[in-house]
């Protein structure tokens, strides 16, 4: 298998590449003055199954259009398979159409990304079941657990609880705890879909002498996880720490969630990013050898 070094993506592409003993095929790549994107693949890829690496960081529609120009180039350029492998799937969260008059845009680009030539698309975390729905090829969503403990597990975080910020979070967190051997809750969150403002009701589990690790998909703003520490340290946890998997970090995120009384932020490297990471590189290579 050739890996494709999206530009988004490239230090993770080489680390996937070592572990698969893969070669890379590097990707010159160039916003043009007036925003529009260019790719070449810089190596034959005839007859090849390549699996393409572009996460979709900001701004995430140069990274989507650059995803689908990049399967969209292996294919014409021969490859035999092409898997888009995108470890932080933007848009996922527009998985519904909450409102009259938007459109499923993780619906969409499940249609772009197979319409691009892809065979196969491999993400980690998929925000929920539905985002991916839209996917007429397989689909594999890599489950982050099993890095994110690792890193728990050195701080010694075995036994914590683990807490989604909302019950759609709930499955990723209960995956969490289990490496963790702990146990796994919901706090209650809406959003109001028109201003964004999020209301979290008060925890109706017990913390109290107890590590916790609040665990989401996705930390944008960090107004979910602040609220989340507000209310748990109303009831005394000994511990707490934010754990996530796609750490977007929007302006004072970080500051934010430490002032409000983490310990720390961990998370992985599916996207650039300012806080500790743990690399999901391992958890993809097994997942892209298993399809080779
Ligand atoms: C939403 O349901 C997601 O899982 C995250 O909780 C959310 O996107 C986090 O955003 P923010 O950090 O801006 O609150």
């Amino acid at each position: 298998m050739r890996i494709i070094a999206g530009p988004t993506s490239t230090a993770l592409s080489r680390r996937i590449a070592e572990l698969l003993h893969s070669r890379i095929v590097d990707v010159e790549s160039k916003v043009f003055p007036d925003g529009e994107s260019y790719v070449r693949l810089t190596a034959p890829v005839r007859g090849e199954e390549v699996a393409v690496i572009q996460t979709l960081s900001r701004p995430q529609d140069t990274s989507t259009i650059q995803l689908l120009q990049l399967v969209s180039a292996a294919k014409e350029h021969g490859a035999m398979k092409a898997i888009a492998v995108v470890p932080y799937f933007a848009y996922a969260r527009q998985d519904k159409r909450f409102l009259e008059g938007e459109v499923v845009t993780a619906a969409l680009l499940a249609r772009l990304i197979k319409e691009a030539g892809a065979d196969a698309f491999m993400t980690v975390d998929a925000h929920s079941v539905d985002s991916t729905k839209g996917f007429t090829i397989p689909v594999t969503n890599v489950d982050a657990s099993p890095v994110v403990s690792e890193k728990l597990l050195e701080m010694k975080l075995n036994g914590a609880s683990v807490v989604a910020p909302d019950e759609g979070a709930l499955d990723r967190a209960r995956s969490l705890a289990r490496f963790l051997a702990g146990e796994a809750f919901a706090m209650r969150k809406s959003r109001d879909r028109a201003t964004g403002k999020i209301v979290m009701a008060d925890a109706d589990f017990d913390v109290s002498g107890k590590n916790v690790v609040i665990f989401d998909d996705v930390i944008s703003t960090g107004g979910t996880v602040t609220e989340g520490i507000k209310i748990l340290r109303r009831h005394n946890p000994s511990r707490i720490v934010v754990a996530c998997v796609h750490a977007l970090m929007v302006g004072n995120a970080l500051d934010r969630i430490l002032a409000a009384g983490s310990e720390e932020i961990i998370s992985t490297d599916t996207l650039p990013t300012t806080v500790k990471t743990v690399s999901i590189a391992p958890l993809i290579a097994e997942e892209l050898s298993r399809s080779a």
